[in-house]
């Protein structure tokens, strides 16, 4: 679904208008689709001397039938990079050495991805060296054409195996949209259990999607039943049609629900209890706008905006962790937004309650790792739904081309970076903020 300017790129005349005015092209994405192979070509696998994730990233890549060179080829679908071996400034040269000769021979919508230790377990000029790699993946990410992507993904020691989800799905055309992002794995926990079939990893297990009825939710909810899990769609009453229509389509169940409601959450306990037993994965997708600038917000406007985007996930969190409603190993994952991140005009209630999203990730972190569990939000940017379609035509511009993909996501962008978390691949994932924004300038 390539927005009006992005078709007209594609046409004789704006092949001829583009490049002679200097405007924007953005590239085609390459998105996922059941059965592609992980990678369209082979993977270039360097690392600096003493690095400690070489080994176990080569088996991982061949495992996933990703063809893994040692030296370079004429075209790459990913340059793969162990810097882990860095442990001072000085070592920092051989991220030039590796990636000098062969960035420009990345494909289209390939991948860059360069895998550290998170500068907070390191120390003295190991750490200064690690947090370098941040200020080079981003500007990678800045450089690379064609709808290739960079991220920088931090292992920590011990967590070598459990980074495998990770890796899967950033080399893979289902992280399309996110683009110079700083992931960390085994913080908290350090291992994560291969699933028995990568393409089905949610097979038995129950997910609740918030606000499911269309937009975001719905490509949420198709994504994890995809992903195996039977999905309870909630929604508001309003919004029934279209949500049973959603639940049928995908063969999950529909449930209408205001979760501002007080009883909300004691309801939504029961119904998952009686009818499913639990709930393994929680999503707080609903949420709502109310855009006026400050002077001009009332109280009403603020309080309805709080109220769905965060006060009702909390309470939602506290009666199912505290009732243990959510199964061991279970997840939650947050909705933020880059708005939440960067501020916005008009926008004080909805990027107050976005940014408290990220507080309640940080807040349940290591309780969900007690819990044996994970918590993780994204923040989406821009991305092509009827919310962002009503927004001024030069606003909406601005949102699509003032990023390094010069385009909006789709709901499924940010559908499947949800899915990634969900995974039980993905237990050594957790506490993480994933911007789904194509590397949006806003906030960066
Ligand atoms: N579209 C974007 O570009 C964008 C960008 C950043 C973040 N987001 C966030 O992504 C999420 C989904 O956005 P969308 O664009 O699909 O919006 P949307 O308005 O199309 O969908 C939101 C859904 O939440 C439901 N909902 C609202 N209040 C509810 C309540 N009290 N109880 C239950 N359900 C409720 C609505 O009925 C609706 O179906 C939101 O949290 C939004 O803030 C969207």
């Amino acid at each position: 679904m390539a927005d009006r300017y992005q078709q007209f790129t594609k046409t004789p005349l704006g092949k001829f208008v583009v490049p002679k005015l200097g405007l924007p092209n953005p590239a085609t994405l390459r998105r996922y689709r059941p059965g592609q192979p992980a990678l369209e070509g082979p993977a270039l696998l360097g690392a600096a001397p003493g690095g400690r994730l070489e080994k176990t990233v080569r088996a991982q890549l061949t495992g996933a039938g990703i063809e893994v060179l040692s030296a370079p080829a004429d075209r790459h679908a990913a340059l793969v990079f162990d810097a882990t071996g860095i442990t001072d400034p000085a070592g920092l040269r051989e991220v030039y050495r590796f990636f000098h000769p062969v960035i420009r021979k990345v494909g289209a919508s390939g991948r860059v991805v360069v895998l550290g230790t998170p500068p907070e377990l390191a120390e003295g000029r190991e750490r200064i060296a690690q947090r370098a790699l941040e200020g080079f993946v981003r500007s990678v990410g800045k450089e690379l054409k064609r709808g290739a992507t960079a991220q920088l993904v931090y292992v920590a020691e011990g967590a070598e195996e459990a980074a495998e989800s990770t890796l899967r799905f950033l080399l893979s055309a289902k992280s399309a949209f996110v683009d110079g992002q700083v992931i960390r794995v085994g913080t908290h926990v350090k291992t994560a259990p291969a699933p028995e079939n990568w393409d089905k990893p949610l097979d038995g297990k129950v997910a609740l999607v918030t606000g499911a009825s269309r937009g975001i939710g719905e490509a949420i909810a198709e994504t994890l039943a995809r992903d195996g899990a039977h999905v309870v769609a909630l929604d508001i009453p309003a919004q029934g049609g279209d949500l049973s229509t959603v639940a049928n389509r995908i063969g999950g169940s529909a449930l209408q629900l205001d979760i501002t409601a007080a009883d909300a959450p004691a309801k939504l306990a029961e119904y998952l209890v009686e009818r499913h037993g639990g709930v393994d994965v929680v999503v707080h997708n609903a949420g709502i706008t109310r855009d006026k600038t400050l002077g001009n917000l009332t109280e009403s406007g603020w309080d309805a905006v709080l109220a769905v985007n965060l006060s009702a996930q909390l309470a939602v969190n506290d009666k199912l962790l505290g009732d243990q409603v959510l199964r061991e190993n279970g997840r939650i994952i947050g909705v933020s937004s880059i708005a939440g991140i960067a501020g916005n005009v008009g926008q004080t209630n909805y990027a107050t309650s976005k940014a408290g999203v990220i507080g309640m990730v940080n807040v349940g972190t290591p309780q969900l790792a007690e819990y044996g569990g994970t918590i993780n939000a994204v923040a989406p940017g821009f991305i092509e739904t009827k919310m962002t379609a009503a927004v001024p035509l030069f606003i909406r511009e601005a949102g699509r081309r003032l990023s390094s993909l010069g385009q909006g996501g789709l709901p499924v962008d940010v559908a499947e970076t949800i899915a990634w978390y969900a995974s039980p691949a993905s237990a050594a994932v957790n506490g993480n903020l994933v911007r789904v924004c194509g590397q949006a300038l806003l906030g960066a």
